[in-house]
């Protein structure tokens, strides 16, 4: 989609994903401190320990205020970005909304009750915030997530496909579409597939929806939940999602799984990319995450890193349920499993 950042704007996003660039080269310092202190056990007694033992280290102090203003900060400063713009680009979501991929809106939907309270990454307004698909989608994801993010965040979703193998699927539901980055991985991999998405946030899926109709492309948008899609049973032959599962509770998780169950036909695939869990890391290493969740507005990060997801799908009634890291930093980390 072709658009113009004002000269405030584009530098503002420049000047914050800096501070987070920045923040990164004061890490090797700060995990040496972590390193030479005795760590505690327990994971919340560590972060405690860690931010009384190094309140006066000078690279933690800067790296904790670096790390703590970006995040504060960015979602307002490409929500403001977004606002200088915005009326340059009605015609082209006009433009965009017109095509094969239409939204399925439903009436009375209420997002999850565990949103409640939540600014999941602390984006400005959540992720219902009107226009919020086309602030996380162009600005937030490609020009302040991906210019730090370790991997390439857009080459990590083609790559992560590769692991499917050859099998052409046809019939794809993508849990957690968002603003459709992996959605388009998902198009352009299996390019005889009928994709449909499921996302609770309808700005989301409009975003979605414009890099579908731009490709000319015909997806089903829907708005819902990944518990609970009300879509019909063995009605697909993948069920897939990308960094959902570190938004939701352990217990949706679980629900997410059996409703994946539901609606894969026999011999269809689970295939679910998320975090890495705790279990593959080591002490300094779960602790850089934790405190990196906490700054960064993710309060079911360290419940979701603490599941064995190959247990659960296999719980839950699938086969042949594996679970491993992708790349040489283990990132994402995928769970594949098979409906008998
Ligand atoms: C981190 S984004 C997902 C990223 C996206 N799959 C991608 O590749 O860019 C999380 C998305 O999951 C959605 N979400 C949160 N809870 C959900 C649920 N219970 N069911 C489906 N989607 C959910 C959010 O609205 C948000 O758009």
């Amino acid at each position: 989609m072709q658009f113009q950042l004002r000269q405030r704007g584009r530098s503002s996003i420049d000047f914050a994903a800096s501070l987070s660039a920045t923040a990164a080269k004061l890490r090797p310092h700060v995990d040496a401190a972590v390193a030479a202190l005795e760590l505690p056990e327990d994971l919340a007694a560590r972060l405690d320990h860690v931010d009384t033992a190094l309140r006066a280290h000078p690279a933690r102090w800067f790296q904790v205020r670096l790390m703590n203003w970006a995040s504060q900060h960015h979602g307002q400063i490409t929500s403001d970005a977004f606002d200088e713009i915005a009326d340059d680009l009605d015609s082209e979501f006009e433009r965009l909304a017109r095509g094969a991929t239409q939204i399925e809106t439903r009436p009375g939907f209420q997002p999850p009750s565990y949103w409640d309270g939540v600014a999941f990454h602390r984006t400005t307004g959540g992720w219902t915030r009107e226009h919020q698909g086309f602030i996380h989608g162009e600005l937030i994801h490609p020009l302040y997530v991906a210019r730090n993010f370790p991997g390439g965040i857009f080459k990590q979703r083609r790559a992560v496909l590769g692991e499917l193998g050859e099998r052409d699927y046809l019939r794809i539901l993508e849990l957690g579409t968002s603003s459709g980055h992996f959605t388009v991985a998902l198009a352009e991999h299996y390019p005889n597939a009928e994709i449909t998405g499921v996302e609770p946030s309808v700005p989301m899926l409009e975003q979605a929806q414009r890099f579908a109709n731009d490709r000319g492309w015909r997806w089903r948008l829907i708005q819902g939940i990944a518990e609970e899609t009300g879509l019909p049973d063995e009605s697909f032959d993948l069920v897939t999602s990308y960094i959902l599962l570190h938004e939701l509770p352990v217990a949706a998780t679980r629900r997410v799984f059996t409703e994946a169950f539901r609606l894969l036909e026999s011999g269809g695939t689970l295939f679910m990319s998320d975090v890495r869990p705790f279990r593959d890391m080591d002490a300094l290493a779960q602790w850089r995450q934790a405190d990196l969740a906490r700054r960064t507005g993710e309060p079911y990060w360290c419940d979701a890193a603490s599941l064995d997801l190959a247990a659960l799908a296999t719980e839950v009634g699938f086969e042949a349920a594996s679970s491993y890291g992708v790349g040489s930093a283990n990132y994402p980390w995928v769970t594949v499993a098979a409906k008998p």
